[in-house]
């Protein structure tokens, strides 16, 4: 069982870096479980992916969920960070932490992440305090779309230090690590070099503790994908293949055949 102090202390270290790819399913999850992913994140990207939504915004609290519970049920070793959603956090702060508490207590998260901003420093400590991991988030935040679109952040000097100084003070408010997303690589090794907790990097270069990315990227599922991503599979064609092929064999009376089931083999 991978713990928060697990990942914590892979800060700097020379070993491999800390792997994490999202999961929203518990298929998925198991397969990610089973090469060894470190840390599975139940992301809001959900919207973008499983859940057909044009941004992360419409996605609901309901929906994280129900879809960390449903991975954290089928990871054993990795450490499971549910994303807390658009208006999940920030409002109110006993809400806040009622939202980020019961995806422990209820789903069996291990950690939540937060987007962060200055609202989040003084939230983060708090649900320290309480017992509940936090993994802070800076760069582009998908939830200030309206405000940011999906630009690359922090390529001013001004911004720059802007994300660097949060950075910081969601370090000393003690989150335990913290996503990079889509920094200028020489920002997020800045960042990396300042700070004593792990950076988890997505489009932002090569010098963090970590990387992550959307499992449907990585898998070759999504229609489109960010400039960063890489695509280490086409599985989009493959179900697309499969389906095609279930499609013609009902449809020619070749599927199923009398007295085999389903692999071929001659039903008992
Ligand atoms: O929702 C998500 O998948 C994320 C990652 C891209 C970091 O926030």
């Amino acid at each position: 069982m991978t713990t928060v102090r697990d990942i914590r202390e892979r800060a700097h270290l020379e070993t491999e870096p800390v792997t994490m790819l999202t999961a929203y399913d518990a298929t998925t999850a198991s397969v990610l479980e089973e090469v060894g992913i470190d840390m599975i994140l139940v992301g809001d990207s959900a919207g973008d992916t499983a859940l057909g939504y044009d941004s992360t915004l419409p996605v609901t609290y309901d929906e994280i969920r129900s879809r960390s519970a449903a991975v954290a049920r089928a990871a054993d070793d990795a450490l499971v960070v549910a994303d807390m959603p658009f208006l999940s956090v920030g409002v109110d702060e006993s809400e806040s932490i009622r939202n980020c508490g019961r995806l422990l207590k209820e789903a069996g998260v291990d950690a939540v992440k937060i987007e962060s901003g200055d609202h989040t420093v003084e939230l983060t400590e708090r649900l320290v305090e309480l017992g509940i991991p936090v993994m802070a988030h800076v760069g582009l935040t998908p939830q200030r779309v309206k405000e940011l679109g999906y630009e690359k952040q922090g390529t001013g000097e001004g911004d720059a230090e802007r994300i660097l100084d949060l950075a910081v003070r969601h370090e000393a408010a003690g989150a335990f690590s913290i996503v990079l997303e889509h920094v200028p690589a020489e920002l997020a090794a800045e960042i990396t070099a300042e700070l004593d907790i792990p950076t988890i990097g997505i489009g932002a270069g090569p010098d963090c503790d970590g990387q992550v990315l959307v499992v449907d990227d990585v898998l070759g599922l999504s229609e489109r994908s960010p400039p960063f991503a890489r695509r280490f599979a086409s599985l989009r064609e493959e179900m697309r293949d499969a389906a095609a092929a279930y499609r013609e064999a009902v449809e020619s009376g070749s599927f199923p055949d009398d007295g085999a089931d389903s692999d071929g083999t001659e039903a008992g």
